[in-house]
């Protein structure tokens, strides 16, 4: 989605405006511009649609000179990618400013403001502000006043970045909805939606809380709540270096994150578990008390996270023995839940900045839940700071927009989490230590690359694929078919494999490649059963199965390594991963950017 920066300093920003843009890029988007106020005390800008490598073009024909400046990557909401629609968006030469989110009465807005002369050159949502900000400003004596006019009149979340060419040397900045992080440098300081985009430049971020302004020059800033008093905010420390959020000798951000998975694994399992046991308090103090009045939990999530929460659900109710329900976020906060006080709201999300998932919590935290959870990758993220406890996933940075290695983290830390309810609660469950081997598994799972990437030639002229799978590996067929259309843009749909003669059968022929799940559980020869129907009618089968028996099919089997069968989402999901990223090599499509997608959903 959007990304905002705004940057002040005793140098030309430009350079680190663009640079910033380009660790912009992996949220996805479609056009990128930037801003400065020059020397004579001008706003110039220089906008293009594309990628921030057109920018980079343009600006080295055109150049532009400024200390204080703003920057965007734009991902299409109102009006179609255009370097008329990308921002920054102005007024009357004097104002210029970056959005993300959506403004929901920008047609009313649009109408009023033409009523009063202002000429609009774009069809987005944000240039009402810009003309809205100025008009205001006329009025008024001074900026934060116009401003906060100007924002009381905006219905919808967002945040926003803003040149004023009366006011050289300042960036001001507003957060109502859409995450905005000050980064403190030395005689220079940052604005951005994405603290990543400036790890070059510092480690020092203070969070901007919901409705906050704050203003910024190269040396000091202030920061206004919403009632309009001047606030202080904590300064935080970031560990996280720039060099995490960089590619290294991987040929893409994804495949990279792949491989990472059994190291980001170890650090997510080593944060709750001791060689042999849970540590003391694993998750906290808060989450022990949530799940000591725990019966039931409710998991909100979108994507990638939703399917790791219907793993999850399987896991709570065959570990910890409570009942679970998952929903997606887009359909839970339309919906008027019935809710009971032994119930915990928790949310499942990598970036923690979803838009449906956040708009759930916030609908949760008026209904009588027992409390609510995030499980999140991001400890700044507005999921994680709105939510009564956090337990982070601890996946570090992950750039492909295609979740990887943040979902193998979200699967273990709700593994986890169900075997320690069911600690809590007296149960017998399955073994720590074979949690523990995990990194060694995943080890043993990606020495299949090569194998999975021969598999993959066959997949590439396909228009359409089928998964199927059951238990645990329903979802994981749900996430491997994700995987394939996020990054190759094949047709894949997913079914529990039970659910075949009631539909999907239909679609099986010799052109269809089904994949089958088979893992070594109680219901292997259930899936054999519905291996032999597929074949019966001439379907082309590819067989991922940790079972060690004999296999007596024409078919691809990839065998895989045996694990516990409470372990077999970890077995499926990493070649799964592979084969999509493989098909999506092979094809030659954008693989860490595919098209139209984001990696963070800010709006809704
Ligand atoms: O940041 P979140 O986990 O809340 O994001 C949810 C989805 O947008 C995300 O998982 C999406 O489906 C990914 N592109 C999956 O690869």
């Amino acid at each position: 989605m959007c990304g905002i920066l705004g940057f002040t300093a005793k140098r030309n920003v430009v350079p680190l405006l663009l640079e910033s843009l380009r660790r912009l890029e992996y949220r996805g988007y479609d056009s990128a511009g930037i801003a400065v106020i020059n020397a004579k005390n001008q706003i110039e800008r220089q906008r293009t649609a594309g990628k921030v490598n057109f920018l980079a073009e343009a600006l080295a024909k055109k150049p532009l000179s400024g200390h204080s400046g703003i920057g965007h990557t734009r991902w299409a909401t109102h009006g179609i990618p255009h370097q008329d629609n990308a921002h920054p968006h102005m007024s009357n030469g004097s104002l210029a400013l970056v959005h993300n989110g959506i403004i929901e009465n920008h047609e009313a807005l649009r109408e009023a403001l033409l009523q009063k002369g202002y000429q609009f050159s774009s069809d987005t949502d944000t240039e009402v502000i810009a003309h809205l900000l100025h008009h205001h400003l006329e009025r008024s004596t001074d900026f934060l006043s116009a401003l906060k006019l100007t924002l009381n009149a905006l219905h919808g979340a967002y945040a926003l970045a803003i040149l004023d060419k009366n006011q050289p040397g300042y960036v001001w900045a507003v957060r109502k909805g859409s995450p905005l992080v000050i980064g403190l440098g030395t005689t220079e300081n940052f604005i951005s939606s994405d603290q990543l985009a400036l790890l070059a430049f510092t480690q020092q971020f203070i969070y901007l809380e919901e409705g906050d302004i704050a203003c910024i020059s190269s040396t000091d800033y202030r920061i206004f709540d919403s009632t309009g008093g001047c606030v202080t905010r904590p300064i935080h420390h970031s560990i996280a270096t720039s060099e995490l959020a960089e590619r290294g000798q991987y040929r893409h951000f994804m495949l990279k994150e792949i491989y990472e998975q059994a190291s980001v694994l170890q650090n997510s399992l080593a944060s709750v578990l001791e060689p042999t046991q849970f540590r003391p308090v694993p998750f906290g103090h808060v989450v022990e008390k949530l799940l000591a009045a725990t019966k039931r939990i409710t998991i909100i999530a979108c994507g990638t996270s939703y399917n790791a929460g219907l793993v999850a659900k399987y896991w709570l109710e065959a570990i910890a023995l409570i009942p679970c329900s998952v929903e997606i976020a887009s359909e839970y906060r339309y919906r008027d839940p019935v809710v009971d006080n032994q119930t915990l709201f928790v949310t499942l999300s990598q970036s923690g900045e979803t838009a449906d998932t956040l708009a759930c919590l916030r609908l949760a935290k008026t209904l009588p839940y027992v409390g609510s959870l995030a499980i999140c990758n991001v400890a700044e993220s507005s999921l994680v700071r709105e939510s009564d406890a956090a337990i982070l996933t601890y996946a570090g940075p992950e750039i492909g927009v295609a979740s990887t290695k943040a979902f193998l983290t979200q699967l273990s830390t709700l593994l986890t989490l169900s075997l320690y309810k069911a600690q809590l609660d007296q149960l017998a469950s399955p073994s720590i230590i074979d949690v523990l081997h995990l990194p060694n598994l995943i080890e043993q799972l990606l020495s299949f690359d090569g194998t999975i990437q021969k598999l993959a030639k066959k997949l590439v002229h396909k228009h359409s694929v089928l998964y199927l799978g059951r238990n645990t590996e329903y979802p994981i067929a749900l996430e491997g078919a994700l995987k394939l259309k996020e990054l190759s843009y094949i047709h894949a749909e997913a079914y529990p494999a039970g659910e075949l003669k009631h539909g999907p059968l239909a679609l099986v022929d010799e052109q269809m490649p089904v994949i089958f799940l088979a893992a070594d559980n109680t219901l292997f020869d259930k899936v054999k059963s519905n291996i032999q129907e597929v074949k019966a009618r001439g379907g082309d089968i590819i067989i991922f199965t940790n079972h060690q028996g004999l296999w007596n099919i024409d078919a691809d089997i990839i065998q895989l390594p045996a694990a516990p069968a409470f372990l077999s989402p970890f077995v499926f999901t990493v070649p799964l991963q592979l084969l999509a990223y493989h098909v999506a090599v092979l094809k030659g499509t954008d693989v860490d950017q595919p098209r139209n997608l984001a990696k963070s959903v800010t709006v809704e």
